[in-house]
């Protein structure tokens, strides 16, 4: 089997050749159908994120399982299933708090277990690390508390984005914001993950969505995700945002992760209002607060964080597939290019580039498998 290996930061991702052990009993092996470039691999990538080497990225990738281990009950060979990296213990004290996606205790392979995968070609018993559930693969070896089922009717090329962008937007909207209805709101970063913030704001019923980018196609791609205005983002932003809504938005979601746009986001915030980011910044940002506090405080304004929407994610993956069955969810445009393993690094560069919204790996053997069992 081939997955994308990455040696060292700041280098291109090789195929390689690589062995997946068998499943342990809690484990599932799925042949990946479609996996989504998302940026926070590419913070890998780009050295932002520390990671150890050689190592398989890919969190957002659909499969169909193949086998499964002994203590498996939820799924069976044949099942149509999308991972996530909120994978949960089910039994730490945040999990039973109900935090599932806080979870302290992570399944994982202890450190002297055999590895999920391996490769053949590294010299001197060097280890091959799987950062989460190595989705940059055609296939992958999960825990099945990574894991969910979706329903056949969705193909797997859409239902992927749900496992990462889709969830965390819409999360960050709807499980950490509480956005009500009739909200003022703010997207800083209309990417894959900001386009699902507005959709998320959308499905809340937000009645004004702001979205902020510095590439005029994207604001016009947001429109079409349900942005009622678009301003170029840059310094004047904020200014632009008070200026439009009288004041500052209630919600202001900044997903890029730099200290520039963070201070830009506090500076949009209306009374009361509450900034929550989901950029993720480089592994040794600080963040200092632009503006005066004084004035903050007298706002009362809030700032918030958010790990992959805050969402529980066996719920609302099955939830936003249903709405996207529905027809009140849009996939489909959200996908701008599919493309095959072999071109993943210039898949990153287009999403680096600002011109896509998301690209997605697909393997057109397993896809017509699941089109064929739908
Ligand atoms: N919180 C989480 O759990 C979570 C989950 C997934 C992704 N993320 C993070 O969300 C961020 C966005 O991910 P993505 O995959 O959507 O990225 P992306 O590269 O697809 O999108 C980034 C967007 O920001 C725009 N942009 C660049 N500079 C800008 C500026 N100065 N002002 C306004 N817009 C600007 C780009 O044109 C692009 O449209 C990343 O930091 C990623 O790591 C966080
Ligand atoms: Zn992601
Ligand atoms: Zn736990």
């Amino acid at each position: 089997m081939k997955a994308a290996v990455l040696r060292a930061a700041k280098t291109p991702m090789t195929i390689e050749e690589v062995q997946l052990d068998n499943p342990a009993p809690d484990e599932v092996r799925v042949r990946v159908a479609a996996s989504g470039l998302c940026h926070s691999d590419y913070h890998v990538v780009a050295g932002d994120l520390q990671s150890r080497f050689p190592v398989v990225l890919g969190h957002e990738p659909s499969g169909i399982v193949e086998s499964v281990g002994e203590r498996v009950s939820m799924f069976k060979p044949g099942d149509h299933v999308v991972a996530c990296i909120s994978g949960f213990c089910g039994h730490c004290n945040t999990c039973v708090q109900g935090f599932t996606y806080r979870c302290t205790d992570r399944p994982a392979r202890a450190r002297n277990d055999p590895p999920r995968m391996s490769m053949p070609a590294l010299a001197d018993g060097k280890r091959l690390h799987v950062r989460s559930v190595g989705g940059f693969a055609d296939t992958m070896l999960v825990h099945q508390n990574s894991l969910v089922k979706v329903p056949r009717e969705i193909p797997l090329d859409r239902a992927c984005i749900l496992g990462c962008a889709v969830i965390t937007g819409y999360g960050a909207v709807n499980r950490r914001a509480k956005v009500p209805p009739g909200s003022t709101v703010a997207v800083i970063g209309c990417g894959g993950v900001g386009l699902s913030v507005i959709q998320g704001a959308r499905l809340a019923g937000a009645a004004r969505i702001i979205a902020v980018d510095i590439e005029p196609t994207k604001l016009e791609m947001a429109k079409r995700f349900g942005a009622t205005d678009a301003v170029m983002g840059g310094d004047d932003a904020p200014a632009a945002v008070v200026e439009l809504t009288k004041g500052g938005v209630d919600y202001v979601f900044e997903v890029l992760g730099t200290m520039k746009t963070i201070q830009q986001g506090c500076l949009m915030l209306g009374a009361g209002g509450t900034l929550t980011i989901v950029g993720v910044p480089p592994h040794d940002a600080k963040l200092t607060l632009p503006g005066s506090l004084a004035d903050m405080f007298m706002k009362e304004v809030r700032i918030q964080w958010t790990y992959m929407g805050s969402s529980p994610f066996t719920v609302d993956i099955p939830l936003l597939a249903d709405f996207y069955l529905q027809g009140k969810l849009e996939l489909d445009a959200m996908i701008s290019n599919r493309i095959k393993l072999e071109d993943i690094n210039a898949g990153f560069e287009t999403m680096i580039g600002g011109r896509s919204a998301r690209n997605v790996i697909v393997f057109d053997d397993v896809m017509k498998e699941a089109a064929r069992a739908a």
